[in-house]
């Protein structure tokens, strides 16, 4: 017998406002087609004035516990991924923890584009190791807010939303056929650290700065990153890429989405696909994607599911979960 998290309930929220590339054709010189082309990107939604990345986390997370049809109260565990927190400090989670009423301890999670892989493999481990019992896991992000709405080379690529999932621990065989999170897997390496970075910081400029970032380099560590990171996982829990059913990965860009699973040989409608009506989401991306693909009928109990993510940092990793 071995303690694993399994999932018991998952939610999204995506703000009201869709802002689309001819809308973007207004704002900076691009077009639609470029925009489609090179990203796969159609739409993504941006929050309204005064709406913040604690309202977008609070919102997912209640659709998440109604799911699971468990109350807040009995959530002893917050960890929320945000790059776009609400201030600098108090952690957001801290914020949702008030506003929904759950006990325990929540705490934010910094791994930008990783951060729910990031952020499921801590809640994953506190409850493993018993400290945890119900851990709500949310990637939260009004990203829209680090952009230079001037700079047509990034403005384009993002935008926001929020995921959560709830987790529970429970007693299981130890084998890949037990529900739940079968293993994480996280790197990162530093010394790519200029690659993507916002140009600001509380201890640097004393603003929040802007997103900054060497596309093809990102997109160029990005495949090979990624397929390693997958293969570590498979190879974890001796399985084989024909043994997923869903791959649910951070929509970054298609291309790279695209190029990870004809590396892998997956079927394309096996690929769970939101990047053209959210853009990249950063840390809500992944949770996102999860809760369309189990609201609209897609993931079913048992299925595998593996997810991948890449970010600033860098950091990526990877999780593989039986539903
Ligand atoms: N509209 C029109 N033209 C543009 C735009 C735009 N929005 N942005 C850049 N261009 C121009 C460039 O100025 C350049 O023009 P030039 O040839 O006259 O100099 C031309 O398009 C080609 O630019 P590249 O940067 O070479 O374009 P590329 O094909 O590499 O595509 C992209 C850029 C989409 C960013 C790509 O590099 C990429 O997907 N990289 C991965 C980065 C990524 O996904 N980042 C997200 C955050 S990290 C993560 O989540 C993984």
């Amino acid at each position: 017998m071995v303690k694993r998290s399994r999932v018991l309930g998952c939610g999204t929220y995506l703000p009201a406002n869709v802002v689309t590339n001819r809308d973007l054709e207004q704002r900076v010189d691009t077009t639609d087609e470029w925009i489609v082309q090179r990203t796969g990107i159609l739409s993504r939604h941006i929050a309204a004035e005064g709406e913040k990345t604690s309202d977008l986390a609070i919102a997912a997370a209640t659709r998440a516990l109604e799911h699971a049809g468990v109350p807040a109260s009995s959530i002893d565990c917050i960890i929320l991924a945000t790059t776009s927190p609400d201030n600098t400090f108090p952690a957001t989670a801290t914020k949702v923890q008030a506003a929904l009423g759950t006990t325990g301890f929540a705490m934010d999670i910094q791994a930008v584009c990783a951060g729910f892989v990031y952020a499921l493999s801590v809640a994953d481990n506190f409850i493993r190791c018993g400290q945890a019992k119900r851990a709500l896991v949310i990637g939260a992000e009004t990203f829209s807010r680090l952009l230079d709405w001037n700079d047509r080379t990034t403005c384009v690529l993002f935008g926001d939303g929020a995921g959560a999932v709830v987790l529970e621990g429970y007693d299981a065989k130890g084998d890949s056929g037990d529900r739940g999170v079968l293993s994480t897997h996280l790197h990162s390496d530093g010394n790519q650290y200029d690659l993507l970075y916002v140009d600001g910081g509380a201890s640097s400029t004393g603003t929040i700065g802007h997103v900054r970032m060497q596309g093809q380099e990102i997109f160029r560590h990005a495949v090979s990153k990624l397929s390693a990171v997958v293969e570590e996982a498979l190879a974890a829990n001796g399985l084989e890429p024909s043994d997923i059913d869903w791959m649910v990965p951070h929509q970054a860009n298609r291309r790279i989405i695209d190029g990870l699973a004809r590396k892998m040989k997956l079927a394309p409608e096996k690929v769970v696909l939101t990047v053209d009506h959210h853009g990249n989401t950063s840390a809500a991306s992944i949770p996102l994607a999860l809760g369309e693909a189990v609201a609209d009928g897609r993931v079913k109990r048992g299925d595998l599911i593996l997810m991948e993510a890449i970010g600033g940092g860098l950091t990526w990793g990877s999780a593989l979960i039986r539903w």
